[in-house]
């Protein structure tokens, strides 16, 4: 859901920020480097995901000399019905987080309230790094999209931890089998709800790539995480001497990756730096395009420093499809002049703010 106000206190160098963004359209945040343009998207992915972008520390985030921040926002549901969430956190390093007026335990609840979707520097990930991002990137769409999924996919980790403490301490006893059987359950499970998603992701993925770019050939294909030619079970059964030895899991879900090729050659060595930022945009607005075909509520992009990389005409091309998306879009740039052209963008669902040491400022 949007965000129609937005209070942040003693976050970064962020002392005291009052907004009143756009719910449906654009918002540019521009302003000198060190000014506070990223931390206050960073505040956002906080309310929304109870963690930064850029630290998996939290005390660097608060203001220095400051003893804890806060941050406070009103989402705005389908319904047009005003939801107060805020989130706080001190130097102890004990935390809140509240929605509509309750504490709550978990993030969950939170994060289901708001969909974000982040595109910035740590995006190229996605592409550069390890497995692990690609499954991230998918269980975000599952966790918003496909009923059972969190559940599912907390029974799979707790067999796995299980399994792989048996293993480690070699105790291969009737418990482990109990384990494996759980793991095989929920693993089938967890492999079908990816590949489905990833069926109605792609798609999309190629349409919107093909809007960005002219490049042929993009193929994308889940991989479970074992030979899946045989069931679970059976593989397994045949590791079993090499998964003793070795001492943990060797199989399932949480080995599983996206693979990405461009004409036969994997993204990441055939890409330019340019092109693999405009791929991973498409990837991540078909995974908010098909969150909406399936959800009213709306959805969040923070999209920190959209010029960098990017030449004019590709620059364009991805704030029209950033505005079609009729949802709320944050982006940073030093320049407002890079996006924002105050004579054909006039009377456009587009706010500007610009940001001076921490102080921010409505110009439009
Ligand atoms: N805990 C903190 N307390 C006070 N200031 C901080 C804290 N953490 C970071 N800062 C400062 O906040 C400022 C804003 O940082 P931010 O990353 O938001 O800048 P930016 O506008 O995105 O800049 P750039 O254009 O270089 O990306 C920086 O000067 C940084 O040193
Ligand atoms: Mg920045």
């Amino acid at each position: 859901m949007p965000i129609t106000s937005l209070k942040v206190a003693d976050f970064r160098n962020l002392a005291a920020v009052e907004l009143a963004p756009y719910a449906h359209g654009l918002n540019l945040i521009c302003g000198k480097n060190g000014s506070g343009k990223t931390s206050l998207l960073e505040a956002i992915h906080y309310l929304g995901l109870g963690r930064s972008f850029r630290s998996h520390l939290s005390t660097p985030l608060i203001r220095q000399s400051a003893d804890k921040f806060s941050l406070y926002a009103q989402v705005v549901s389908e319904t047009e019905h005003l939801i107060p969430v805020g989130a706080e956190r001190d130097q102890q390093g004990s935390s809140k987080l509240r929605v509509a007026g309750k504490d709550i335990a978990s993030i969950t609840e939170l994060a289901a309230l708001l969909p974000i979707l982040t595109i910035n520097s740590q995006s190229h990930q996605l592409l550069e790094s390890g497995p692990a991002f690609r499954r991230r990137y998918l269980d975000w769409g599952l966790f918003y999209q496909t009923e059972g999924f969190l559940t599912c996919w907390r029974h799979y980790e707790r067999a796995l931890k299980q399994r792989n403490v048996l293993l480690r301490e070699r105790r291969l006893n009737n418990e482990i089998h109990v384990w494996t059987n759980e793991l095989i359950k929920h693993g089938v499970l967890l492999d079908n709800m990816r590949r489905e998603y990833v069926a109605q992701l792609l798609p999309l993925i190629l349409t919107i790539a093909a809007r960005l770019m002219d490049l042929s050939e993009i193929e994308m294909e889940y991989q479970s995480g074992w030979d899946n030619r045989d069931e679970l079970a059976v593989v397994f059964k045949r590791h079993e001497a090499d998964e003793t030895r070795l001492g943990h899991t060797l199989f399932g879900p949480h080995r599983a990756d996206l693979d990405i090729k461009i004409q036969g050659v994997s993204a990441k060595h055939f890409l330019s730096r340019g092109q693999q930022k405009l791929l991973i945009c498409a990837m991540i607005l078909a995974q908010g395009m098909l969150l909406s075909t399936h959800k009213e509520q709306g959805l969040i992009y923070l999209v920190d420093d959209l010029p960098s990389e990017l030449d004019p005409v590709s620059r364009q091309k991805l704030i029209l499809l950033l505005k079609e998306q009729k949802t709320q879009v944050f982006i940073t740039a030093i320049e407002s002049n890079l996006i924002y052209d105050p004579v054909n963008d006039k009377g456009a669902p587009i706010k500007v703010f610009h940001v001076e040491h921490g102080a921010y400022q409505t110009l439009t």
